[in-house]
This record gives C-alpha cells, sequence and structure tokens, in this order.
C-alpha cells in the first residue's frame, strides 16, 4: 500500500511505527513532549484519543489553540461546505469568506481597530506588525518583555527573551528587553503591595538608554503563556502604554494565546488591564486549530501602507476564512467567553484548596482558561522544581491529563484546555492532579 493509501487506515500503525518514520525523515528540532510519545489519532470537544482507543482529556489543546473543541461539526461541516466550493486563490482577487471574516473580526476588536491583514501564523503576525509599526513611525527599534515568547522567525524570536527559545545566531537589530512583571520572582527583589512598579518605569530607561530616545512599538503579551502565565499587576500595562506613546511608539498586544475569550471576562487580553493597543496579532485560537493568523489596527495607521507592502500566499485563504467565522459562530452561540470566566475560576479555587495540601504548588495565576501554577521543590525558598513538574506531567499522562510546561525555569504547569471542557472534565482532571501530587509525595 502507498503511503496515501494508508492515510486513513488508523489501525495499522502503532507510536513505535510512527515515531521511527519520524526519527528517519524528521529533523531531530522536532520533539515531543513525554518519554513515550502517544500517537493521537482522533480528537473530540475536549478529548484526544490514542491508537489504542485511549481517552485523555486534553488541558493543553495543541498549545492554547482549539478554543472550540476538536473537531466542532460546526467547524467541520462548514470546512467541508467551503473544501468543495474553492481551496485556494491567494488575495490577488476579492473572495467573500475574506471579506466576510474581516468584517467580523473587526466588529469584535476594541473600538477603532477595523483594518486586518491576514497570515498563516503567529510569527508572521507578529512579523507584518513589526513591519507596519517600523514603517508608520519611520523607526527601527522595538520593545519587548523578559520571558516574553513572539515566535520563531527572525524578528519575532529577536523579541523572544527566553533562552531556551533563542539560538546562536544573529538577530535583527534594533529588539530591546525590558523586564517582565513576575511578582513571584520580581527581579528587582520587590513586594506587589509596596512597590514603586520598578518593572514598568524600568522601560524608560531602556528606551533612553538604548535608542534616540524614539521607538516603533512595544510588543506584549496581556498574560505571557510560554513565560509560564505569568500575570501582570493591574498598573504594569498602563505604564508600559504611557512610555511607548511618549516615545512615539505603537502598543501591539500579542493576543496569540489571550485572544478569542481565553481570558474569560474579556475578549481580548489587553482589555483585562484596561489599555487600547494601537495594534493586535493573533493565532492559534483564532482558527481553533486551522493554520490562521492576523493582525488587526486602526485605518490611521494601515493608511502607510502601499499595495505590495505585505503579502502573504496563504494569507486570507478561504478555508482559513471559513474556519475562522465557524470558530467565532462557535464562540458566541456556546457562550465559550462566559464559559472560561466560570470554569477558570471553578479551578483556580479548587486549585488553591490542592495547594494547602500539596506543598509541590508555589504560585497559582492567570485569568479565565489561561492558568498556571508552579512547582517547587522547596516553598519557602521558592526552588523552581523543573525535575518534578516533568514527573508530574508524565504521571498525569499516564492517567489520561494532558498538561502545557512553562516558564523560563520549565517548572510551571500550563491549563489551556479547549474553551469547551466540560465541569465534568474539570473535576476528573483535578482528581488526576491530585492523585499525581499524592503520588509524588509518596
Ligand atoms: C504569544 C505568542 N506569540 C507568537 C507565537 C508564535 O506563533 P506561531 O507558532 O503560530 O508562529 C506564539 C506561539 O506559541 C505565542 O505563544
Amino acid at each position: 500500500m502507498s503511503e496515501f493509501e494508508d492515510l486513513f487506515n488508523l489501525s495499522k500503525f502503532t507510536a513505535k511505527d510512527i515515531l521511527e518514520i519520524e526519527k528517519k525523515h524528521l529533523v531531530p528540532a522536532v520533539g515531543h513532549y513525554y518519554t513515550e510519545p502517544k500517537l493521537f489519532v482522533r480528537g473530540e470537544g475536549a478529548n484526544l484519543f490514542d491508537s489504542e482507543g485511549k481517552s485523555y482529556i486534553d488541558l493543553f489543546a495543541g498549545v492554547c489553540t482549539v478554543h472550540s473543541g476538536h473537531c466542532h461539526p460546526t467547524m467541520t461541516g462548514a470546512l467541508k461546505k467551503q473544501l468543495d466550493l474553492l481551496m485556494h486563490t491567494t488575495t490577488l482577487y476579492p473572495t467573500i469568506p475574506m471579506a466576510l471574516y474581516a468584517r467580523k473580526l473587526a466588529s469584535l476588536s476594541p473600538a477603532g481597530l477595523e483594518k486586518c491583514f491576514f497570515v498563516n501564523s503567529g510569527s508572521e503576525a507578529n512579523e507584518a506588525a513589526l513591519h507596519l509599526a517600523k514603517k508608520y513611525t519611520n523607526c527601527n527599534f522595538v520593545v519587548s518583555l523578559l520571558e516574553a515568547f513572539h515566535g520563531r522567525t527572525l524578528m519575532a524570536m529577536s523579541l523572544t527573551n527566553q533562552g531556551t527559545w533563542r539560538q546562536n545566531m544573529t538577530y535583527a537589530t534594533g529588539t530591546i528587553g525590558t523586564p517582565n512583571c513576575y511578582c513571584y520572582r520580581c527581579d528587582f527583589g520587590k513586594d506587589p503591595d509596596t512597590c514603586d512598579m520598578e518593572c514598568a518605569w524600568f522601560a524608560d530607561k531602556v528606551i533612553r538608554c538604548q535608542t534616540p530616545k524614539r521607538v516603533a512599538a512595544l510588543l506584549a503579551e496581556p498574560l505571557q503563556g510560554v513565560g509560564g502565565i505569568t500575570e501582570p499587576v493591574p498598573d504594569f500595562f498602563p505604564i508600559l502604554a504611557e512610555i511607548v506613546h511618549k516615545y512615539d511608539g505603537l502598543f501591539i498586544s500579542d493576543e496569540v494565546q489571550t485572544g478569542f475569550g481565553r481570558t474569560g471576562k474579556h475578549f481580548w487580553g489587553i482589555e483585562n488591564w484596561g489599555v487600547k493597543p494601537d495594534m493586535m496579532t493573533m493565532a492559534k485560537g483564532i482558527g481553533s486549530g486551522f493554520a490562521m493568523g492576523a493582525l488587526v489596527t486602526t485605518e490611521e495607521i494601515s493608511d502607510c501602507l502601499m499595495p505590495k507592502d505585505l503579502f502573504s500566499t496563504f494569507g486570507g485563504n478561504p478555508l482559513a476564512m471559513v474556519a475562522g467565522l465557524s470558530n467565532l459562530e462557535i464562540i458566541e452561540k456556546e457562550k465559550l467567553q462566559e464559559g472560561a470566566l466560570a470554569k477558570g475560576n471553578y479551578y483556580k479555587l479548587r486549585l488553591n484548596e490542592m495547594m494547602e495540601e500539596h506543598k509541590l504548588i508555589g504560585d497559582i495565576r492567570g485569568k479565565g482558561l489561561m492558568i498556571g501554577f508552579e512547582l517547587v521543590s522547596d516553598r519557602d525558598k521558592k526552588t523552581p522544581g523543573t525535575v518534578e513538574a516533568k514527573k508530574f506531567m508524565e504521571i498525569c499522562k499516564d492517567n489520561g491529563l494532558l498538561l502545557g510546561l512553562g516558564g523560563l525555569l520549565a517548572n510551571v504547569i500550563r491549563i489551556q484546555p479547549p474553551l469547551v471542557l466540560t465541569m465534568d472534565q474539570i473535576d476528573q482532571s483535578l482528581e488526576i492532579m491530585d492523585d499525581a501530587f499524592r503520588a509524588m509525595e509518596g
């Protein structure tokens, strides 16, 4: 049988067979979670099923992506219809799906952000946003936060401030890191109740020292995802927005993880902090598993662009636009944003109860269904529990629960599930985590 004929012959392959092919034909940079990775062949809602038929509760949603759940029938139904009509034209021609999606996305964006450009990923969205910001401001300097993750293309990786995700290579010029607001491990050794927000005000000095007192933009995640669900205090972003505007720069909110209702109370992560961004970039949850990304900005900013200044062969393709529109339909109809708030609050309540018993938990953070808890081997000393976090993930996986891992110290367990996760699945997941802690505590 050919590879093509084998595609849907699911029972033919074991995880071992597929890993062998991967080892031979994929570059070693393609790594998997877990010492014995599972071979997932099917998904439904917040469940994944492996090649042996075992089901798992998926609390990581393909890295915070599958907002409306795996293979939601509204989305697969619409995609099947579009597949039979038209798969690709490029933006050389207008299409109904792209126009309708742009209008819908603009209607959900903060007031004034009504111009869209579509790409295929978060990295590309950030590249395009920075290209635009530099052109609009006629300035090359861009500021991002320590512990930030913005992608793997040149500009995006140059603004990613985590050693794990950087390489020994020549980076883009004009990129500057400034402190993050990470109170549990404050870079200034301060207490959030008594500090003067040194972390935020430090950006002013960074800009004065490293630029001719002008910047193109500050690019920031409203809550950092890969950085370990670091959640700033309420004053942080308003101060940063004031500073970046003082130096004529744009405030760009990277909503790749925080957008589309994930943080519960608001549709966009940055709205939690009362800051109106000049531009937003998005991916992951925008297509709920379909590869797409976008930037949204104001008419005034986008007007500096000439035809051909931005282009993407697949950006805005009909299938992606249909995926995006059906995802929004599901989020609205099933009130997934409201659900994320209630479910996230419940998780945090129960995790805080668990924290009383399990000393391995050092800190619990997050909003809506974007939650992280930091594992520590010594709570008083806040010793990062990096080994413990890996072990915890393995035990949970063996018991049918998939989690995410993050943080500069790789000790933060991330809960960023499909927003369709049910209360029953939440209770089951908490039970599995509780048992894993008990097993580790011996
Ligand atoms: C906040 C943020 N921005 C950008 C990216 C890059 O997105 P992509 O992997 O789709 O290029 C990521 C990916 O994890 C992300 O978390």
